[in-house]
């Protein structure tokens, strides 16, 4: 089962949803809500203790059914059932994706080249348990017999992202072990962290699915040096070094006890790993328990994307919306604002997680596209956004549709901060959505008795055109549970439209021409001879490099 190859752009829905966007230019969104008081209730769905309310984007009845028609007519529902069944959708490096897998059921079967995969999946969440449970207790001992007190996990890209963004949104769960990530080659980030660890006391995670990447390698090459320093015994690495990843035979090489490797598969894509044993950082720092609740909260999303109808579907409707402003409004970026500040890597995260997925030129038939694909995905939490970049969102030029994420209950009750955040997350998609129109302003400024050529002067500055789209995401509260549905809404978004954009999702050849181009520079970096290799701009600056360093 192959995933389909049809040109959305083509379509019968493409062409009614063109026409929609004429009909739709002359309309506001706030007539919209005036001519349909129960507009809210139409365009919202609750599941999972999570409410989306998409009735302030520029849609009417007739468009959202396009949009439904449109997953439709590009065959969502079997490449859903194919992603889901094990089919070999990646097909460019012919592997399967089911990171799914890593969150269904224990009693589910999922066949991989004529396999059950989920009891492999079981005994590795099994060892990842014990372990977890070992060091948080404190029977697992460090060389000189100390408990762990911190854990550095080295990884980059999706074997730091998920852990770092998942620990961050976790933090209330949090036991007393300290967890560090370290990712860029930049020693500086090792030297910090190391600076704040104990050799005695520290735990290393080598978290690289492949094993080969330059960066972690360096990393974990310099952590075992120091480590060593003080260790002096080969032997007591294996009681402060563990491996994530697939490579055993690389695992092995570097010196670590393949009995200290978690174990995943090639079907668990880089970006959506955390669920496998790239998650042992999230299942240390707020426990085993947590982080299967977190795989629960995932799985039902999983079965809700699964099995809900497009047009209740929240993962379904949220592509479908950002191909709506992607493809028929030019948005080229979509900002994902969390109004929690636990939350803060929420953005960073989908960064990769979207961008690495659907940042494609190349459709499923090998063809260059002819319409826009994946947006730049950008944000930070709510109240900061607001005094750094909602000026361009509220009087810009570009159209940046916008997902506004926030908790109904928080984790911090002090005074009444969070009922001020919350009118600030209230606050903001309506006044995206009504903006102020020049009567309104006019009337402030008579009112705060300005001078009439003052007034003229002043009050195109001082209008907002509105008519700016946004989703709401209110949550019950985050905890393990809602945060792995969340993460899995947004990681099924990036899949349906990347079926619809009619692209290979699962791949990332646009990462390596750069790492191919540093490798071949780096035996150049060796000595301070003129280098005039390159283009007379890369030739200068190393040359340039070279005169300083
Ligand atoms: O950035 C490219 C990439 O391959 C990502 O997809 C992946 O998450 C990251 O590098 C790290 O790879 P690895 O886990 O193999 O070290």
């Amino acid at each position: 089962m192959t995933l389909s190859t049809i040109d959305f752009s083509k379509t019968q829905s493409f062409q009614a949803l063109s026409e929609d966007r004429n009909r739709l230019s002359s309309i506001q969104l706030k007539a919209l809500f005036e001519q349909d008081s129960n507009r809210q209730e139409r365009f919202s769905l609750l599941d999972q203790d999570i409410f989306l309310d998409y009735s302030k984007n520029i849609i009417d009845e007739a468009t959202f059914s396009h949009l439904v028609a449109l997953a439709e007519e590009c065959g969502l529902k079997d490449a859903i059932k194919a992603q889901f069944t094990g089919a070999k959708i990646n097909q460019n490096e012919n592997r399967a994706v089911l990171h799914t897998a890593l969150r269904a059921k224990p009693t589910t079967s999922i066949i991989v080249d004529g396999e059950n995969i989920i009891p492999a999946i079981q005994a590795v969440k099994a060892h990842m348990k014990d372990f977890t449970n070992q060091v948080i207790s404190g029977a697992w001992k460090g060389f000189t017999g100390k408990t762990i007190t911190d854990v550095v996990n080295i990884g980059i890209g999706g074997s730091d992202l998920g852990p770092v963004m998942v620990t961050e949104g976790l933090k209330p769960y949090k036991n007393h072990l300290n967890i560090h990530f370290v990712s860029n080659v930049d020693g500086t980030h090792i030297a910090e962290t190391l600076k704040k660890v104990n050799p005695e006391t520290t735990l290393f995670l080598i978290a690289s699915k492949t094993f080969t990447t330059q960066e972690t390698m360096a990393n974990a090459f310099s952590a075992r040096e120091w480590f060593l320093a003080t260790a002096k015994d080969e032997a007591a690495v294996s009681k402060h070094f563990v491996a994530l990843s697939t490579n055993a035979k690389a695992v092995d090489e570097f010196g670590i006890d393949v009995a200290n490797m978690f174990e995943f598969w090639d079907w668990v894509g880089g970006r959506y790993s955390l669920w496998s044993a790239i998650g042992l950082s999230i299942s240390l720092s707020i426990g085993f328990e947590n982080f299967e609740l977190l795989l629960a909260g995932a799985n039902e999303m999983d079965e809700h994307f699964a099995t809900a109808p497009f047009d209740k579907n929240m993962p379904v409707i949220l592509a479908l919306l950002g191909i709506w402003y992607v493809n028929f409004f030019d948005a080229a970026t979509h900002a994902i604002l969390p109004y929690d500040q636990y939350m803060h890597r929420f953005a960073a995260y989908f960064q990769q997680g979207d961008m690495e997925s659907n940042g494609k030129s190349v459709d499923r038939n090998g063809k260059r596209v002819t319409y826009a694909t994946g947006p730049v995905i950008w944000g930070e939490p709510g109240t900061n956004g607001q005094h750094a970049f909602y000026q361009l969102i509220h009087q810009g030029t570009q159209l940046i549709p916008a997902d506004f994420i926030a908790p109904a209950i928080t984790h911090n009750k002090i005074g009444n901060h969070h009922t001020l955040l919350m009118s600030n997350f209230f606050a903001q998609t309506e006044a995206l959505m009504n903006g102020k129109t020049k009567e309104v302003v006019e009337a402030e400024l008579i009112k705060a008795s300005l001078p009439a050529d003052e007034i003229a002067r002043l009050s195109p500055f001082k209008v907002f055109e509105g008519n700016k789209p946004t989703n709401s995401i209110l949550v019950k509260e985050i905890n393990p549970k809602t945060l792995g549905a969340l993460i899995a809404m947004y990681e099924h978004k990036i899949f349906v439209q990347g079926v619809i954009w009619n692209v290979f999702s699962y791949d990332q050849w646009g990462v390596e021409l750069g790492k191919q181009l540093a490798n071949s520079i780096l035996p150049e970096l060796a000595n301070n001879e003129k280098i005039h290799s390159h283009d007379s701009s890369t030739n200068g600056l190393i040359n340039q490099f070279k005169a300083w360093r």
